[in-house]
């Protein structure tokens, strides 16, 4: 692992490379018109283990593993040896009516060490293609199995399941989905789990958020639901947990009404949440996983659906066959990168690294609650928020304007400065996500929380 701070820049320095990417590149949910001469792109050029170094050779500590995917850390050479070792014998096959010996070796790995008997694997290029197809192949598993009218799916308020239109129909963010409608039908919505603002009640049902999709399927008619698509923590709106039982109800749920259960994972598998899966961790086994980002570690783009013997039945017999593909799906270097990949999660048990940190990751970010803008601290695994609050005593929130001020005009460019890449986000409460390699451990955390301190410490006394 690399030691010193600076880096040599690149060849082409980090203001010409700036000005070219305002003139050229069109960067994913980014405000374009935020950079100009005197505010560059930022610009990641090389990676070692949990550190990357810009274009100006500054060194930043990735708690994000770049976007919760490089999570066995940079700087794997093996698997890009593996990738190579690909490219030379194969570069390229479909895995349309054709089968290579990479896709399938990785399909056998991946049932495997998916829970129960989710042992059939349809690949795809990412998250959003993963939640595209497993909303399809609902879809179309109900119409097989005669049941032509089940065609919605239900998800959480607040949940991100991609930007594809049938993905996007699930996402429950109403800013990414206004600007794209009318979205493909058949999306409904019900609360998630996050209670930290709910009143103190204690004869509130503890399962009140699992009931809430009962009465969804209810309200729409059971006839009519195809599916629930749920992560095991939810991302967006800053790692919302499942109270004890919930995954267990909604199992119990989907069973009573004939509905599919879409476990989201493309966050919330490959170690995470300290497990190969994250319905391993919570106990429950669904019909349908949907995984993307740390199934290569994103050396190599790469989805994929895990599916339930049942699921795959009707698809096996006679003339039938999944009415849908991906050009990319199963691709054999990306394949190759996610095999090895696995093997360095063996060779190095990055879910057994997680397991044993996790307790302290979390009680570094409860240390910080004497910040009087943190709030709550949840999430679980290497995969945390921490909500920004006005006020600990009434969490009272920011208004839209306070948390853009306080996340954008703050804390993003002053966490950055300090070498933290990490997220503050406002789809919803604002929040600070970290989601750190899964090799990290404590003199990582001691880094995050310095910095951490700091900045919001600062940011308290901005905001007086
Ligand atoms: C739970 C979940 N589902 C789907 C997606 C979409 O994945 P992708 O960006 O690879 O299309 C994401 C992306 O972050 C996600 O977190």
């Amino acid at each position: 692992m690399a030691t010193g701070t600076e880096s040599a820049p690149t060849t082409q320095g980090a203001a010409e490379l700036s000005a070219l990417a305002q003139r050229h590149l069109w960067m994913h949910f980014t405000r374009m018109g935020a950079y100009d001469e005197a505010h560059q792109v930022p610009i990641i050029t090389r990676g070692e283990g949990c550190w990357v170094w810009d274009a100006s050779g500054k060194k930043y500590f990735d708690g994000l593993s770049a976007l919760f995917c490089v999570n066995a850390g940079h700087g794997r050479t093996e698997i890009g040896d593996a990738m190579a070792a690909q490219v030379r014998e194969l570069g390229f096959f479909t895995n349309w009516s054709y089968a290579h010996p990479k896709s399938i070796e990785l399909a056998a790995k991946i049932a495997s060490l998916a829970p129960a008997d989710l042992n059939r694997v349809f690949f795809t290029s990412g998250g959003s293609e993963a939640v595209e197809s497993a909303l399809k192949l609902a879809r179309q598993y109900h119409k097989l199995t005669g049941n032509p009218l089940k065609v919605k799916h239900i998800a959480r308020d607040t949940a991100y399941h991609g930007t594809s239109l049938g993905a996007l129909s699930a996402t429950g963010i109403t800013s990414l989905r206004q600007p794209f409608e009318p979205l493909a039908p058949g999306g409904f919505h019900v609360p998630n789990t996050n209670t930290y603002h709910l009143p103190d009640d204690p004869n509130r049902d503890p399962l009140w958020a699992a009931n809430a999709i009962e009465e969804r399927i209810i309200f729409e008619g059971p006839e009519t639901v195809s599916a629930v698509i749920l992560e095991p923590v939810q991302n967006a709106g800053g790692c919302f947990t499942p109270p004890e039982g919930y995954w267990q109800r909604v199992r119990e749920i989907c069973d009573k009404y004939d509905v599919l259960l879409i476990s989201d994972e493309v966050i919330c598998s490959w170690g995470r949440l300290g497990e190969w899966f994250g319905a391993i961790k919570y106990d429950y086994v669904p019909d349908l996983i949907t995984t993307a980002k740390g199934i290569t570690s994103s050396y190599a783009p790469m989805g994929a659906v895990i599916a339930r013997d049942k699921i795959f039945e009707p698809f096996s017999e006679g003339h039938a066959s999944f009415t849908h593909g991906i050009t990319f799906g199963g691709h054999p270097v990306a394949a190759a990168a996610a095999l090895a990949n696995i093997e360095v999660f063996e060779r190095e048990d990055l879910c057994g690294n997680v397991r044993a940190h996790e307790a302290e990751f979390e009680q570094m970010l409860l240390s910080l609650r004497d910040i009087p803008i943190v709030g709550d601290v949840r999430g679980a695994g290497y995969f945390r928020a921490i909500e920004l609050v006005k006020d600990q005593g009434t969490k009272g929130s920011f208004t839209d304007a306070e948390s853009e001020d306080l996340l954008r005009g703050f804390l993003s460019g002053a966490l950055y400065d300090a070498g933290l890449i990490c997220r503050a986000d406002d789809r919803g409460d604002p929040v600070i996500q970290l989601s750190p390699p899964l090799i990290a451990t404590s003199e990582d955390f001691a880094f995050i929380e310095s910095v951490l301190r700091d900045v919001l410490t600062r940011a308290a006394a901005r905001l007086g």
